[in-house]
């Protein structure tokens, strides 16, 4: 009888401002991973929202509990051999901390990667049109204009997408996880 190796998995958790980039990342490294044959999830935020996190909204206690429910699925998934991408903004530093301790706690790798794209570049972005609406009045509490986000303190990687194309960005992800020996 064959057995499969065991793969090991991770969680790579890209936070950043709306329009950063995190999403556009996290499916071009998924896909590349795919290609290489790894076991590979992308929890979007958006997406989640709509299933596992419906019915939450965008106060804090609220963006916490979205950030922890999606911390435990992908530490379950991490934990199991899967390479989780979480394109996820995760504003607060303590939210962050609490799935980082998660994964410790069962010796699962945990990837912080901070898309750090300035808040101007992402407003000219404006891919959902979240800043313009801001700006006219039609929404309040956008995370980095008048909703908190704490940028990460010591992220493994922090990424400067406007330098970049998003290839290079999921490349510079991707070689991370080689150096880490997790791919
Ligand atoms: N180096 C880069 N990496 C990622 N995206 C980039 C880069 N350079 C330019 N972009 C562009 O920036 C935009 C980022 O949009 P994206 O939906 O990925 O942001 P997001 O961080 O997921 O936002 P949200 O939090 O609102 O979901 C895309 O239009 C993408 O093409
Ligand atoms: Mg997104």
């Amino acid at each position: 009888m064959t057995s499969t190796p065991r793969t090991q998995g991770a969680t790579i958790w890209l936070t950043g401002l709306p329009s950063a980039g995190k999403t556009t990342i996290a499916r071009l490294l998924g896909d590349r991973l795919k290609a290489e044959g790894h076991r590979v999830e992308v929890l979007d935020g958006d997406e989640i929202r709509r299933f596992l996190s419906a019915g939450l909204g965008f106060s804090r206690a609220d963006r916490d509990t979205n950030v922890q429910r999606i911390g435990l699925v992908s530490e379950v998934l991490a934990r199991n051999g899967v390479l989780s991408v979480v394109p996820v903004i995760a504003p607060y530093a303590d939210s962050r901390d609490a799935v980082r301790a998660r994964h410790e706690k069962s010796s699962t790798p945990y990837l912080e990667v901070h898309v750090a794209t300035p808040v101007e570049v992402c407003s000219a972005r404006d891919v959902k049109g979240l800043y313009a609406q801001q700006a006219a009045g039609e929404l309040t509490g956008l995370t980095g204009v008048d909703d908190p986000y704490e940028e990460p303190a010591d992220p493994s990687l922090v990424l400067r997408t406007q330098e970049q194309t998003p290839r290079e960005s999921a490349d510079a992800v991707h070689a991370l996880l080689a150096e880490r020996g997790l791919v």
